[in-house]
Order: structure tokens, then C-alpha cells, then sequence
């Protein structure tokens, strides 16, 4: 038998989407997600019940990235002979040395992503076409522009998830969540045939609120939030509070 000993990563931990066009990688902004069930990061593991963006990473740290976490990757598949274009999603543990990987996944990250993309000011279709590019180079000195606003997503899972989702509990307010700067995003959800819309899985639903600061962000999501009902709904409330105590410190 073989015992594998590995370092213990200690620190917060973020995720970082690259769009790769086989050579070249352009970053989206850093977003940690909250995988335990319950507040104060308590409970059963999760896919993730809430996000933020921006994370306020280091800009030596953030600009040291593509050289020191993806361009390495990239140039290793080439030179297997598997280019790789699309999103390489890296975790990061920030540790006191800096940000170590401590897993890389081909795809974007769920339900950073819901946090991540509605700051995105450039054309996401354009961004996605340029890395798909047969012939590679799309993302060379390519910029992306984002919003100045916070983005705060937050889950609303189902009655037992994680261990045991309840499916067909009818979700009433989904109309009233919807305003400006709030956007809902469904995932575990399915249309009843007299119409109603009820649940169909463990993450439920996203509540994803742009504003200025975290706080006016995640008071957005969590107001818009309260509006949406569905028996047994789960929702962390201490989402992006670090955040909130971070600028406000
Ligand atoms: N947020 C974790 C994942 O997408 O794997």
C-alpha cells in the first residue's frame, strides 16, 4: 500500500475562471463560494450555497496568476497534444506563502458563476467565440471590462438537501423576487403541469443582486430572497458577511 502525504493548505478559498484559447488565458474575477450547509461554515458539504464578487485578492497576487497557475497548465496539454480551450476553473487556498491550487476543474463553477458573470461589462458570447477559435490566438491582448458593483449569489436549496432532496414543493413569489439588479436563476426547479413551478432538486434556486458596496449587494439578495417560498427552503444568512465586515472595517 501507498500513503500519500500532501501539505496542508491553510486559508480562505477562492475560485478563479480562465477562458483559455489553448495559449492564452484571460481571467475573470475572484469568487468564493460557501460549501457547508449551514452558517458559520457548520454542517454537510454542499455544491455551494452562496457566492461573491469581487474577492479582494492581492493585485500582485491576481497579476501573478496566469504565469504561475494557468499558463503551465496549458502549456503541458499542448504539449501532450491536447490543447485546451474553454474554462479551466482554479481553486485556490490563499496560505500565508500565497495562492496554491488545490484543485482545477474544465468548467465553469456553480454558483460562483452566478456571481462572477453579471459583473461582466464585455460581451461574454465574444469572449467564449474567441476562445473557441479552431485555429487558437483568439484571447491574445484581449482586456475584459467589469462592473464596479459587488454581486452577491445566493442558494436556496430544497427541504433535506443535501442528503435527501424533497422534489414537488410548489415555489410561490418567484414574480415578486424580480426587480431591478436582482436576477434569479433556476436550477432545480421543474413546471408542473397545471403550471406551477416546484422544486426538482437540492440547489433550488440562485439570487444573484448587483450594488455598490457588499452590503447594499447582499441586502438586495437577501430582501429578494425572503420574497421566494417553497416548504422547507434552505438558505445560509451569513452569505458575503466577511465581506461586509471587510470594507466596513
Ligand atoms: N463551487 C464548486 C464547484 O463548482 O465545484
Amino acid at each position: 500500500s501507498m500513503v500519500v502525504i500532501e501539505e496542508f493548505l491553510d486559508g480562505p478559498e477562492v475560485s478563479v475562471f480562465g477562458v483559455c484559447d489553448g495559449a492564452d488565458v484571460v481571467l475573470l474575477r475572484p469568487a468564493p463560494d460557501f460549501k457547508r450547509a449551514y452558517d458559520g461554515d457548520r454542517g454537510p458539504n454542499t455544491g455551494g450555497m452562496g457566492a461573491y464578487c469581487p474577492y479582494p485578492l492581492a493585485s500582485r497576487d491576481f497579476e501573478a496568476l496566469p504565469g504561475a497557475v494557468f499558463e503551465p497548465v496549458l502549456a503541458e496539454l499542448a504539449s501532450r497534444g491536447a490543447r485546451y480551450a474553454g474554462v479551466l476553473y482554479a481553486g485556490l487556498i490563499l496560505t500565508a506563502d500565497g495562492p496554491k491550487v488545490l484543485e482545477f476543474n474544465a468548467r465553469f463553477g456553480d454558483p460562483e458563476t452566478q456571481a462572477v458573470l453579471p459583473r461582466l461589462r464585455s460581451d461574454a458570447y465574444e469572449l467564449l467565440a474567441a476562445a473557441a477559435r479552431p485555429d487558437g490566438g483568439g484571447l491574445a491582448g484581449v482586456e475584459l471590462d467589469f462592473d464596479d458593483n459587488w454581486a452577491v449569489t445566493l442558494v436556496l436549496a430544497s427541504a433535506g438537501y443535501p442528503a435527501a432532496p424533497s422534489t414537488g414543493d410548489v415555489i410561490c413569489g418567484l414574480a415578486d423576487a424580480a426587480r431591478e439588479g436582482v436576477e434569479v436563476t433556476h436550477a432545480g426547479t421543474a413546471r408542473r403541469e397545471d403550471g406551477a413551478i416546484v422544486t426538482a432538486g437540492g440547489r433550488v434556486l440562485n439570487v444573484t443582486a448587483l450594488g455598490p458596496t457588499p452590503a447594499a449587494a447582499r441586502d438586495a439578495a437577501y430582501a429578494a430572497a425572503a420574497k421566494i417560498g417553497f416548504a422547507g427552503r434552505q438558505l445560509r444568512s451569513d452569505i458575503a458577511l466577511r465581506a461586509v465586515g471587510a470594507t466596513r472595517a
